[in-house]
């Protein structure tokens, strides 16, 4: 695996993430409100920067210490110490090295010491493979399926569930 460090992501990161939400490539697996967007703005960034439901990670290369993909814990409850997890690598040179799954062991610890979760959960377009197989080697497990419901182009898909306990 390429070696990498993560870092809590800033307002200075905006223009580094902002073509990675917005590439169709990577966005049709997010959320509905964040999927096919035209233009991220740095509103919606900075407004989910500063919510303390939510903490954003960088993932930069080591040594150069460039910015190569995004990690967030959001939804953040601290008072049941559960949050869910998502990413996106952005440099697509960078693709199945290793780059995510080790990045998201990255924040699993530090979702455990740093903020104190207990769980951590997710769900999954049914076939985002390399996605899985990033949770699936972190140990997470397959809890359900909530079926149709994700919606896109006309089609319906299955969300898969996981979650880790840490
Ligand atoms: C999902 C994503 C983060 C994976 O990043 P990555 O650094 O390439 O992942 P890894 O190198 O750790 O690969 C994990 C596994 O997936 C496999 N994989 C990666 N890309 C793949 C692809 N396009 N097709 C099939 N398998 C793939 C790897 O070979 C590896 O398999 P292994 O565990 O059996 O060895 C990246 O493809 C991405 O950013 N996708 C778009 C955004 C997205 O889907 N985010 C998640 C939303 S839930």
């Amino acid at each position: 695996m390429s070696a990498i460090a993560l870092r809590e992501a800033t307002e200075a990161d905006f223009e580094t993430v902002k073509p990675w939400f917005e590439d169709p490539r990577n966005n049709v697996f997010f959320t509905a409100e964040l999927r096919d967007i035209a233009e991220y703005k740095k509103m919606y960034y900075l407004m989910a920067l500063r919510d303390r439901k939510n903490v954003y990670y960088m993932i930069e290369t080591e040594p150069e210490r460039r910015p190569i993909g995004f990690v967030a814990l959001i939804n953040i409850d601290h008072g049941d110490r559960t949050g869910q997890i998502w990413y996106v690598l952005g440099d697509k040179n960078q693709r199945k090295k290793g780059v995510m799954t080790g990045a998201v062991a990255r924040v699993l610890d530090r979702a455990r010491s740093e903020l104190e979760l207990h769980s951590v959960h997710t769900w999954v377009v049914d076939d985002n493979v390399a996605s899985i197989r990033v949770l699936e080697n972190n140990g997470f497990a397959r809890i359900g399926v909530q079926r149709e419901s994700y919606f896109y182009d006309g089609r319906y898909k299955d969300r898969v569930l996981f979650d880790k306990l840490l």
